[in-house]
């Protein structure tokens, strides 16, 4: 008797999270909206790397190589060689093949919770277990003994992101090198690092604990969210076991010469830094002149508590909608509804969400 469909599938691709993308098809129907809802960086890329990717064009007809000379350049920008580096279509790739790296059936990947919510489903979908361990309430920083205290022997991969999305928090360099000394694999995801010029990698670790790897992305401060380019930093070994997870030809040459054009002109990743760093900090003061909180951030959005109002999370996103304004939903942060995130996009977008901000609280 023949089976149906569904009962060919692996059972754990129905009961794992699904990332909702819905969102962006809203936001292409409805161009006049602005999105501040998904980190992502509103200054397009410069001709420079309009006229890279045209020129990668005219061997399109070749398949991509490793891109030794990208991955020198990338290394050499953090004290490593070629080899500590291998490249992906967006860090959303290593978020996927560092699960199937480390991860058997039944298996435990301890994170923290509220965080990118990519990463619970990739996992799910290698029937491994999600620990999600809730930050603190006060600061909404690592619970990291909570976190160390959820370790087990089926704990095969922990993550940090520094500093973290949503709450926007650095975790102290101790405690991180407390996760590093469990001797788990850990991935330590710097997706919002280049907003923070004073602020020195954490690339070193890979050089004293063979199994931790920084996970990087260009979606953020260069702006290349919809060209897709990121990047693993790792001992050799470790780059070794990406290399045969990712698919060979998971970086294209459009992305590549992209990602080659914006390091050589360091310049237009500054000027998108600047232009964020303003914003943030004038969000920031105008929305504590409401009465909200905004949580200390040091990436390209902000979390702000705006539990004291009495409105809900569904409430306040709901009327940003109304205003033209995507904003992102927080879930409720430890049973408290009335958090949400905000990601600086143009000027004219900056206005338009501060002159809503205020006409809505006050
Ligand atoms: C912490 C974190 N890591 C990774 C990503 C995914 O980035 P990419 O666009 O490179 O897939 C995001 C996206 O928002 C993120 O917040």
């Amino acid at each position: 008797m023949k089976k149906e469909l569904k009962d060919w599938i692996v059972p754990w691709l129905f009961t794992s999270r699904e990332y909702n993308v819905g969102i962006l098809d809203k936001a292409m129907e409805n161009p006049g909206n602005a999105r501040l809802m998904l980190n992502e960086n509103p200054i397009p890329p410069s001709e420079k790397v309009i006229e890279a990717v045209v020129e990668s064009l005219r061997h399109g007809n070749w398949y991509p190589d490793s891109f030794l000379r990208l991955r020198t350049k990338i290394g050499e920008m953090y004290g490593l060689g070629p080899d500590n580096v291998t490249l992906c279509n967006g860090s959303s790739d290593t978020i996927d093949a560092m699960m199937r790296v480390f991860l058997q059936p039944g298996d435990e990947f301890l994170l923290s919770t509220p965080t990118f919510e990519l990463f619970p489903p990739r996992a799910e979908l290698c029937n491994a277990k999600v620990v999600q361990v809730p930050v603190r309430e006060d600061d909404l920083n690592y619970d990291v003994d909570a976190m160390l205290n959820a370790i087990n022997d089926r704990t095969k991969l922990i993550l940090i992101i520094n500093p973290n999305n949503p709450t926007g928090v650095f975790i102290d360099d101790a405690d991180l090198k407390r996760f590093c000394e469990t001797g788990v694999p850990l991935c330590v995801d710097e997706a919002y690092l280049d907003y923070n010029p004073d602020r020195p990698t954490k690339a070193d670790l890979i050089k004293e604990y063979p199994q931790v790897f920084l996970s990087v992305t260009f979606s953020k401060a260069y702006g290349f969210a919809g060209i897709r380019f990121g990047f693993v930093l790792g001992s050799e070994e470790m780059i070794a076991a990406f290399n045969r997870m990712f698919l060979p030809w998971n970086v294209s040459r459009m992305a590549a010469a992209a990602a080659e054009a914006i390091i050589d002109n360091p310049e237009e990743v500054k000027a998108k830094v600047e232009h964020n760093n303003k914003w943030m900090a004038i969000f920031s003061e105008e929305l504590k002149n409401l009465g909200l909180k905004p949580f200390p951030a040091h990436g390209n959005y902000m979390l702000i508590d705006g539990t004291m109002t009495g409105k809900t999370t569904e409430e306040i996103v709901q009327a940003g909608l109304d205003n033209n304004i995507f904003l992102k939903k927080i879930g409720e942060i430890h049973g408290k509804s009335g958090y949400f995130r905000v990601t600086p996009g143009t000027d004219e977008e900056n206005e338009r969400f501060l002159s809503f901000i205020k006409s809505y609280f006050r």
